[in-house]
């Protein structure tokens, strides 16, 4: 296993849309352990591949405190079937360190996609979990943080990128 790179804004690859994994091979698994040690080493409690530079449709979110490690979940082309309500969180990402926001989610989402081995998987979940998965699922479609807030919140993000860049 190897500690990836976490590609960060404004990193192309993160405006990409990911592509669907047609076959769960060596390289995948390869890539899912390499994303599990970098997560956790990254203290984040969820990564999208696209973030270590591979644009693929694979996530994985693990939200038990990080002592625990045991509730860790890998899902190979996620897709939401169905949403259930509006909750307001606070919201950070590994891509974007530094910032965080508070955000509009849907409440409970019902997932569904593969495990590593390509067994079919379907999640009903609710709070922390349901927002991480939606966080990482916009991954794959290009989506950051920051595309998902206000204008005016993204200028003044914008600015304050451009202070820390100098
Ligand atoms: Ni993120």
């Amino acid at each position: 296993m190897a500690v990836l790179e976490i590609k960060k804004y404004p990193d192309d690859i993160l405006k990409k849309k990911a592509s669907e994994i047609t076959d769960i091979n060596g390289n995948i698994q390869k890539l899912i352990d390499d994303m599990i040690e970098t997560m956790y080493k990254s203290n984040g409690i969820g990564l999208a591949a696209p973030q270590v530079g591979v644009s693929k449709r694979l996530i994985i979110v693990d939200i038990s405190p990080r002592e625990e490690n045991n509730s860790l979940i890998v899902i190979i082309n996620p897709q939401i079937v169905s949403t259930e309500g509006e909750v307001l969180s606070e919201e950070g990402c590994l891509s974007l360190p530094g910032f965080i926001t508070r955000l509009k989610r849907n409440e409970k989402v019902f997932v569904k996609g593969f495990d590593r081995k390509g067994k079919e998987i379907q999640i009903e979940t609710d709070g922390l979990l349901s927002r991480a998965i939606q966080h990482e699922i916009d991954h794959l479609e290009g989506i950051l943080l920051i595309d998902r807030i206000s204008p005016l919140k993204r200028e003044l993000f914008r600015k304050k990128y451009q202070k820390i860049k100098k």
